[in-house]
């Protein structure tokens, strides 16, 4: 069996953003939302373009959770512009929507949400991919994935391609100094769950081991510190680095269960990625490990990271999610859904529209504790009141 481990070229450092000058090219499009248009961030990438006698537009038209409909629009901007370059700079909404635009520009036909890894798309004859992250979370700058919302129905699909690893991938700490606490918290912790679950995916690998366990260490030390200090530019460019390593993570080897519950509550309650993902987590350790040795090992060898020395794998991963709990608490991120101010009637209204979009992601093929709609409701259930898991 053949394995890949694909990343995009990463630059990192004080410089970062210096790589623009080699670039070689001459139309850049600049693909981003209005929030982070207007904290200049767009115009400071131009100029340097500019400079260079490129000609480049901005098209800030991104919305949080970006909807097939977006990315068809974004795409549209691209085929009347024609730019050899693309440039995403934001969070994970403006990368996913750069680059499935960019899948639509070079080849207009793409279903987006019947892509497989397998298909050919042959992009690249038109242009290439810059990613300049503004969260430090997603990791998508470094992944072969796209997370998309149906226009009709709302679901939030995920799929992926190998060639829509972005080719460039910016870490600069000053494009997410801007970001806000609550935000600053939920991406870290979108970090965090990428690198676990990338450690405990059934499609695991030894590359994408290596990205997670460091990972990890470095959400636990530095997301705190980014959190207290909004504007230290270290603990910034260590969440950056992190969450670029959890995203060669995942991206090599997928995500799991949290990511199935979490991509159903950002359909369903249109909570935060980072927030929903992060909430689940916890009670996916817990249901993972039961009676089962191997993924508790493994969630002890992440506990490890983060000095739980514990030898009994069952034990050691309990106190993991136990630790996550309270980074999340430390961080200010809601651990129930009544922390999260989600009431009841309209959990309970939703209920079954979690699970069974929860029942239709992706993600879910890859966990190793197979599971079914009444587990997951369940799941959800023990998450409604912050219960721990024990079934
Ligand atoms: N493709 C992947 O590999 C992958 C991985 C994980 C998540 N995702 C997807 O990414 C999306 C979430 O991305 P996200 O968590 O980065 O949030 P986001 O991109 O939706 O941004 C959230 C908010 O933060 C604002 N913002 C972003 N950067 C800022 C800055 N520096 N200063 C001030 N405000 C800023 C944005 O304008 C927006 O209002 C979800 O759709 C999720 O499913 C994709
Ligand atoms: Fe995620």
């Amino acid at each position: 069996m053949v394995w890949w481990f694909s990343v995009p070229k990463i630059v990192f450092g004080d410089d970062a953003l210096s790589e623009l000058e080699l670039i070689q090219g001459k139309k850049a499009i600049i693909i981003t939302d209005k929030i982070v248009n207007g904290l200049g961030l767009a115009e400071r990438v131009s100029d340097i373009l500019c400079e260079k006698q490129w000609s480049t537009a901005i098209w800030d038209g991104v919305v949080s959770d970006p909807k097939v409909s977006t990315v068809k629009e974004a795409a549209e901007a691209m085929k009347q512009f024609g730019p050899d370059w693309i440039i995403a700079i934001g969070g994970g909404s403006a990368m996913d929507t750069a680059k499935a635009a960019w899948a639509l520009y070079e080849k207009p036909g793409v279903q987006l949400e019947a892509l497989t890894p397998f298909d050919i798309l042959g992009l690249r004859v038109k242009a290439r991919l810059v990613c300049i992250p503004t969260t430090a979370g997603t990791g998508s700058e470094a992944t072969k994935a796209i997370v998309i919302r149906d226009d009709e129905t709302g679901r939030k699909f995920a799929t992926i391609n190998p060639e829509l690893v972005p080719d460039i991938a910016i870490l600069d700490p000053s494009f997410v100094v801007g970001l806000p606490k609550e935000l600053t918290a939920y991406t870290g912790l979108d970090a965090l769950v990428h690198a676990t679950e990338g450690y405990i995916s059934v499609w695991k690998n030894d590359f994408s081991d290596g990205c997670s366990l460091e990972a990890v260490k470095m959400v636990f030390k530095w997301l705190p510190v980014s959190v207290a200090d909004l504007t230290n530019l270290e603990a910034r460019e260590k969440m950056l680095v992190a969450a670029c390593l959890a995203g060669m993570s995942f991206g090599n080897s997928q995500v799991a269960l949290a990511h199935s519950l979490g991509h159903s509550m950002g359909s369903v309650l249109r909570l935060h990625h980072g927030l929903s993902v992060g909430m689940a987590l916890p009670y996916t350790i817990e249901f993972n490990c039961t009676n089962n040795n191997q993924c508790a090992s493994q969630y002890a060898e992440l506990a490890r990271m983060i000095g739980i020395t514990l030898k009994d794998g069952v034990k050691a991963s309990l106190k993991f999610a136990e630790a996550i709990r309270d980074l999340m608490g430390v961080v200010g991120s809601p651990r129930s859904f009544s922390e999260a101010g989600v009431k009841k009637k309209d959990f309970k209204a939703g209920l079954e529209k979690l699970v069974e979009f929860a029942m239709m992601d992706s993600s879910l093929t890859m966990n190793p504790r197979n599971t079914d709609s009444n587990e997951i409701r369940k799941i959800y259930e023990y998450m409604y009141d912050g219960k721990v898991i024990d079934f």
